[in-house]
């Protein structure tokens, strides 16, 4: 296939850097601060973890290489990517698949990025000043969802946020951001770690995060630690096929691919340094389930000096850090409504806006402001708890099963090598690569998927 020129007015990163904050962008953010301790936590700790890493390594970077060559060598949406790259097939379904579940993860996800909205305002009108154990903090979670206006109205309020800046363009909106934020953030992080790994009772939470305990290891822990892997590198769903469309050919894709995977697992290794020592220092529950880095955080910041300046800034950093998460989430749905279905950049950033809204209502509603949301009959768990499950585990592990089989059978490894390898710099062990991708994913994650169906064991 002849090269696809790349064509300026799309809007391009700048430099490789620009790539790496933008793509480190989508990564970081709640997924590792708020879903990966609250994974952890739920399924065994350094069982969850061992596993977790195993997926980044043999599957997540595998992945996010075969994405960002579809993007680059499309120069498409997700959508776009599977049609001209396999012309007159129908594998662009698999890219809606990845639309639909990127739409239906930013439903849940901006919920989420209401309550560091709704902390933030804690932080500063000082609601965790005094005494904040385990128990006092726990109750103002507890209070503070139970609030339908303010679990409604601060997502609605985020995702408003995020519109704006998608509706401005990729490069304005979104470099700018991460570039400023990601170092600040990093900074914050290791500072927190460096105050909860010092609290009394630290080493419980050290040995629950990296003292494997085999016996742990059941087939769902496997699949929610593989829908970990793929949820926080922002893949199996098409938001790296389209900055990979960004990325300039004269960039070194295997430099960018791999900063984002080593940014992206240290922080969220860097957050689990912060939480779990904490959490067993207050004698919190590490499988507290959704709320818990809420609940955690505020104890932390009680035994530091300026403890409520350091989470102005925290609550500040990790909405930034969400929202360029939320950017990269309505992106993928705009960028497909706009190149395949001729809809206007302004109408598709707000329908698209509008419509999540609503999903994302009996999210916000489910962790205690209505009732029978938060328990769904038959399932044990919320509805937010459901949705995240359902998409960010299951649809991300389905779509990046169907984008190796896509790119080790279909288009091919070694069109796709070619394009990773544009800049002159090629991928190293570019064979190990194509091993995985056509034969260790699909039968790992194929696998996985098939042993889940048959025996219903599926959350
Ligand atoms: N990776 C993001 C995070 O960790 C979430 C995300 C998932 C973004 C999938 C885009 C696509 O917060």
């Amino acid at each position: 296939m002849a090269t696809i020129p790349q064509n300026e007015a799309r809007g391009n990163f700048g430099s490789l850097m620009g790539f790496v904050m933008a793509g480190a962008g989508s990564a970081i953010g709640l997924g590792n601060i708020w879903r990966f301790p609250y994974m952890t936590g739920e399924n065994g700790g350094a069982a969850f973890l061992l596993i977790y890493l195993l997926f980044v390594v043999a599957i997540g970077v595998p992945v996010l290489f075969a994405e960002l060559a579809m993007g680059r060598a499309s120069q498409r949406n997700p959508v776009g990517a599977f049609t001209v790259l396999a012309p007159g097939s129908s594998w662009g379904w698999v890219g809606g698949l990845g639309v639909l579940t990127g739409f239906c993860i930013l439903a849940f996800y901006s919920v989420v990025a209401g309550w560091t909205l709704g902390y933030l305002g804690m932080a500063l009108s000082g609601t965790f000043a005094g005494p904040v154990d385990a128990e006092r903090s726990g109750a103002i979670f507890g209070d503070f969802v139970a609030d339908p206006a303010m679990a409604v109205g601060l997502c609605i309020l985020f995702l408003t946020i995020t519109a704006v800046v998608v509706r401005g363009g990729v490069q304005k909106g979104i470099q700018r951001t991460t570039s400023v934020l990601m170092p600040a953030f990093f900074a914050l992080l290791v500072l927190l770690a460096g105050r909860s790994l010092t609290l009394e009772g630290a080493e419980a939470g050290v040995s629950f995060l990296f003292a494997v305990d085999f016996s742990k290891i059941t087939p769902t822990v496997v699949v929610q630690a593989l829908g970990q892997a793929l949820f926080s590198l922002s893949l199996g769903m098409g938001a790296m096929i389209t900055y990979g469309s960004y990325l300039d050919r004269k960039a070194s894709m295997p430099l960018a691919g791999a900063s984002v995977a080593l940014f992206d697992t240290g922080i969220a290794i860097l957050a689990g340094l912060i939480i779990f020592p904490a959490l067993f220092a207050s004698g919190a529950d590490p499988s507290g389930g959704p709320g818990l880095v809420f609940v955690v955080m505020p104890t932390i910041f009680d035994a530091m000096p300026l403890g409520g300046v350091f989470a102005v800034a925290f609550y500040l950093l990790l909405a930034t850090a969400a929202l360029t998460s939320t950017i990269s989430l309505l992106e993928v749905v705009v960028s497909y409504l706009v190149d395949e279905r001729g809809i206007g950049r302004e109408v598709a950033v707000w329908g698209t806006t509008a419509a999540c809204a609503a999903l994302a209502v009996p999210s916000a509603l489910s962790l205690g402001a209505v009732s029978g949301l938060s328990e769904l009959p038959g399932v044990g768990m919320g509805f937010l708890d459901l949705q995240n499950a359902l998409w960010g585990n299951y649809a991300l592990s389905f779509g990046a099963l169907m984008i190796c089989l896509f790119v080790g059978w279909r288009w091919g490894v070694q069109p796709a090598l070619d394009e990773i390898g544009a800049s002159g710099q090629p991928l190293p062990a570019g064979a190990v690569w194509g091993a995985l991708v056509r034969f260790v994913c699909p039968v790992a994650v194929g696998g996985l998927l098939v042993y889940i169906v048959v025996t219903q064991n599926y959350f």
